[in-house]
C-alpha cells in the first residue's frame, strides 16, 4: 500500500477573541485569561486568536480595560505561540471608513505590542478596503492574512471565489481565510470552494466558521480533506452554538489520518478545566443565554446569520412590531439584492438589517432610508458584487454622484488632528488610536482612568509620604 503524506492540520484557538464574543458578548476579562495563558502556550497551536473585532470596544466600553495593556499582557505569557487579531479593513475595529494614516498607524502599533498575524476583510469583500492593511502588515513584517466573507447568491460562483482569490495573491497576502460568519458553508460545499481554491492559489488556506446551523465540524471534515491547511476551533466549554468547533473533538477527529494534529489531549483537557467555571458562571448570571448553545436552522433557511436574527428580535420590540417579524426574515434578502448583493458582517449586516425592518413597519419600502443606506448606496463602503437598484439609489441619493473611487481616497489624512484633540488625555501613543476609533468611549475610559490613578497615588502617598508616582 502506498504510504500516505502526512498534512497534519494546523489549530487556531478562538477562546480568547471570537468564542467569548459569539457565546458572551465580548466579556471576558484579561485577569480571566492571564492565568491559562501558560498553558495554552505550550499546546503548539498554529495560534490564538485573542484580540481585535469586537474586544476593542467591548474592553474600553463595558470592561475599563486598556485594550493594548491586555494585548501586552498576553505577549508577555505566549513566549512561543504566534497571537493573531481580527482587523475591519479600512473600518480597522469601528463602523466607518478611516484615513489611511489611521489603518497604518494601527496595524504599525498591532505588531509592535504584539500581534502576529493580522486577519483582514471586508464587508463587501472589496479587496481595495484591504489594500492600505496588508501593506501596512508587510512594512511591519506581519503575516497578512485576506479573509473572504462566505456567502450565497448568484453572484458567489466558484469563478468568483477563485478570482477573488487569486487577487488577494497577486496582492501579497500571506493566506487567505474562508470566513464563514454564520455556518452557511455547508461540507458539500466546502469539498467545491476549497478545492477550488486550492487550484487557483498557492497560499495556505484557512476556515473560519460558527456552529450556528449546526454542520460546521463537518465543514471542518470535509475542507481539510480537500486541502485546507488551518481550522478555527474553541476549547469545549466556550465552543459550539453561535461558536466554532470545540479544538478537543476536532483533534480527535483528525487522530490516526494523515491530517492528526499531534495535539495534547490531556493538555487541552486541563485548559478546558480551567474555561468550564468561567462558562458556568456565565450561565448563572445570564451572560451566557442558552439559547445560543443550540441549533438555530433558520440561519440556514433565511441566510441570515444568527447574532442578526437576534438583533432583529430586539429592533422589533422597540417597534412592538414583533408579529412583523417573519415579514421582515423575507424583507431582508430584497434589501440585500436592492443594495448589490453584498455579504451579511460586521457592518453590512447591520445597515441591510435595519433597513429591512423600516421597509416593513412603515408599510413602504424605503419611505425612510437610513443614513447608513444612504451611505452604502453613494459607495461609502466601496462596490458591491452587483449593481444597486437603480431606482432605490435614486430615491436614496437623488442626483448625487456615487464615489466609484476607493473610499479612502477621498479621506484626507487624520490622525494630527485627532491626537491634538485629545492630546490632554495622552498617557501613551496608543491612546491616539482608541480615541481615533471610539471617540465617546475612549475619553470616558480615560477618565475613568484618570480617576483610577489618583486614587492609587492617594493611597500610596498615604503609606509613604516621599512617594510621588507620576
Ligand atoms: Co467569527
Amino acid at each position: 500500500m502506498a504510504k500516505v503524506e502526512k498534512k497534519p492540520v494546523k489549530i487556531t484557538e478562538t477562546v480568547l477573541r471570537d468564542a467569548h464574543q459569539s457565546l458572551i458578548a465580548t466579556r471576558m476579562r484579561t485577569e480571566q485569561m492571564l492565568p491559562i495563558i501558560e498553558k495554552m502556550d505550550k499546546v503548539g497551536y498554529h495560534s490564538v486568536e485573542c484580540w481585535g473585532g469586537a474586544t476593542f470596544d467591548a474592553s474600553l466600553r463595558f470592561l475599563k480595560e486598556d485594550p493594548w495593556e491586555r494585548l501586552r499582557k498576553l505577549r508577555d505569557g505566549f513566549k512561543n505561540t504566534k497571537l493573531q487579531m481580527l482587523f475591519r479593513g479600512q473600518n480597522i475595529l469601528g463602523y466607518r471608513h478611516y484615513a489611511d494614516d489611521v489603518v497604518e498607524y494601527f496595524v504599525q502599533k498591532s505588531i509592535a505590542n504584539g500581534i502576529d498575524i493580522i486577519r483582514i476583510f471586508d464587508c463587501l469583500n472589496d479587496i481595495r478596503n484591504l489594500e492600505t492593511a496588508v501593506r501596512a502588515a508587510k512594512k511591519e513584517k506581519g503575516h497578512s492574512q485576506i479573509a473572504l466573507s462566505y456567502t450565497l447568491g448568484d453572484a458567489y460562483t466558484l469563478e468568483y471565489w477563485k478570482d477573488i482569490a487569486k487577487r488577494i495573491e497577486d496582492m501579497g497576502a500571506d493566506s487567505i481565510c474562508i470566513k464563514d460568519m454564520a455556518g452557511l458553508l455547508v461540507p458539500v460545499k466546502a469539498t467545491e470552494l476549497v478545492g477550488a481554491l486550492k487550484e487557483s492559489v498557492s497560499i495556505p488556506i484557512q476556515i473560519h466558521t460558527h456552529y450556528t446551523s449546526g454542520v460546521a465540524a463537518m465543514t471542518y471534515m470535509k475542507s481539510v480533506e480537500a486541502g485546507a491547511d488551518v481550522i478555527d476551533t474553541a476549547i469545549s466549554p466556550f465552543s459550539m452554538g453561535t461558536s466554532q468547533p470545540a479544538t478537543e473533538v476536532m483533534v480527535e477527529s483528525f487522530r490516526g489520518t494523515p491530517y492528526d494534529t499531534g495535539l495534547d489531549q490531556n493538555l487541552l483537557a486541563e485548559i478546558a478545566d480551567y474555561f468550564r467555571p468561567i462558562q458556568e458562571d456565565a450561565l448563572k448570571t445570564g451572560l451566557l443565554n442558552p439559547k445560543v448553545m443550540g441549533v438555530n436552522i433558520k440561519t440556514l433557511l433565511y441566510q441570515v446569520p444568527g447574532g442578526m436574527l437576534s438583533n432583529l428580535v430586539s429592533q422589533l420590540k422597540e417597534q412592538h412590531a414583533e408579529d412583523k417579524y417573519y415579514d421582515v426574515l423575507e424583507e431582508i434578502p430584497r434589501v440585500r439584492k436592492d443594495f448589490g448583493e453584498p455579504p451579511l458582517v460586521t457592518p453590512s449586516s447591520q445597515i441591510v438589517g435595519t433597513q429591512a425592518v423600516l421597509n416593513v413597519v412603515m408599510g413602504e419600502r424605503y419611505k425612510m432610508i437610513t443614513k447608513e443606506s444612504r451611505a452604502l448606496l453613494r459607495g461609502e463602503y466601496g462596490q458591491t458584487v452587483k449593481p444597486f437598484n437603480k431606482e432605490v439609489q435614486k430615491k436614496a441619493i437623488g442626483d448625487e454622484k456615487p464615489i466609484t473611487c476607493r473610499p479612502a481616497d477621498l479621506i484626507p489624512p487624520e490622525l494630527d488632528k485627532i491626537a491634538s484633540e485629545m492630546a490632554q488625555y495622552r498617557q501613551q501613543d496608543e491612546d491616539v488610536l482608541s480615541y481615533a476609533l471610539f471617540p465617546q468611549v475612549a475619553t470616558e475610559f480615560f477618565k475613568y482612568r484618570e480617576a483610577q490613578q489618583t486614587k492609587v497615588d492617594a493611597n500610596v502617598a498615604d503609606t509613604d509620604s516621599k512617594a510621588y508616582p507620576v
